[in-house]
């Protein structure tokens, strides 16, 4: 029996964890199997790779060198847990994926989408969302809700016209990709967004095997 791999996306303060942690206990409570994790990290190896990316002190990471150690993690993430359980049949939920790349170091780095995709196909190794979640929240909104908090990392430190780009990149991928992604206004109350996402999970889960 074959899975389902739903991801997660959006900008800083646009309440992904929040609704990862939620979507997880309401299929618990359905008694489906599932599996939630995050990018970067998710696995041991993964972990030690957030802590370079997310370290402040390390100023001097290039683009490439970023770009890599995210494909890195996904690469270690692929093999040790998504796709296992995927093929046990569980659903899978995962904290940013691909379109992470894809947003922040192809569009907000300026990388390049085509350059992304070039070097994340072996880490990736054919394994692709069913379903992406794009919490969808302007970058202004997202900051004034992260900066309420205590965990400022790395990534929350670049100049305002990165995450510009980065939202722009997103926007672009919701519209390039349709299909596969649910885009939801993530500035509407937590309990309404998380209604409007388990509707469309409800969907997959009919449409597909399980
Ligand atoms: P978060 O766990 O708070 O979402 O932090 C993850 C950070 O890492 C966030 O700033 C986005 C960034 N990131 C990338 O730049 N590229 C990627 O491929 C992934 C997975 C994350």
């Amino acid at each position: 029996m074959q899975g389902k791999f739903i991801t997660f996306e959006g900008i800083e303060g646009s309440g992904k964890s929040t609704q990862v942690g939620r979507l997880g206990s309401k299929l618990k409570e359905e008694n489906i199997p599932v599996v939630a994790t995050r990018e970067p990290g998710g696995t041991r190896i993964g972990e030690f790779i957030r802590e370079i990316t997310h370290n402040r002190g390390n100023v001097e990471l290039t683009a490439v060198t970023e770009a890599y150690l995210m494909a890195a993690s996904r690469a270690q993430l692929v093999r040790e847990i998504i796709r296992p359980s995927l093929e046990e049949g569980k659903i899978v939920l995962c904290d940013r994926f691909i379109d992470s790349s894809l947003a922040y170091q192809g569009y907000g780095r300026n990388l390049g989408e085509e350059a992304i995709i070039e070097l994340n196909k072996l880490a990736l190794d054919a394994v692709f969302p069913d379903l992406t979640i794009f919490l969808d929240v302007p970058p202004k909104i997202g900051f004034a809700r992260r900066n309420g908090t205590d965990k400022i990392d790395r990534l929350d430190l670049q100049q305002e016209d990165f995450y510009e780009r980065t939202y722009e990149g997103y926007t672009r991928l919701a519209k390039e990709n349709e299909k596969r992604f649910f885009v939801v206004d993530a500035s509407f109350p937590i309990e309404i967004v998380s209604g409007k996402i388990w509707q469309r999970v409800q969907q997959l889960l009919k449409g597909g095997d399980l």
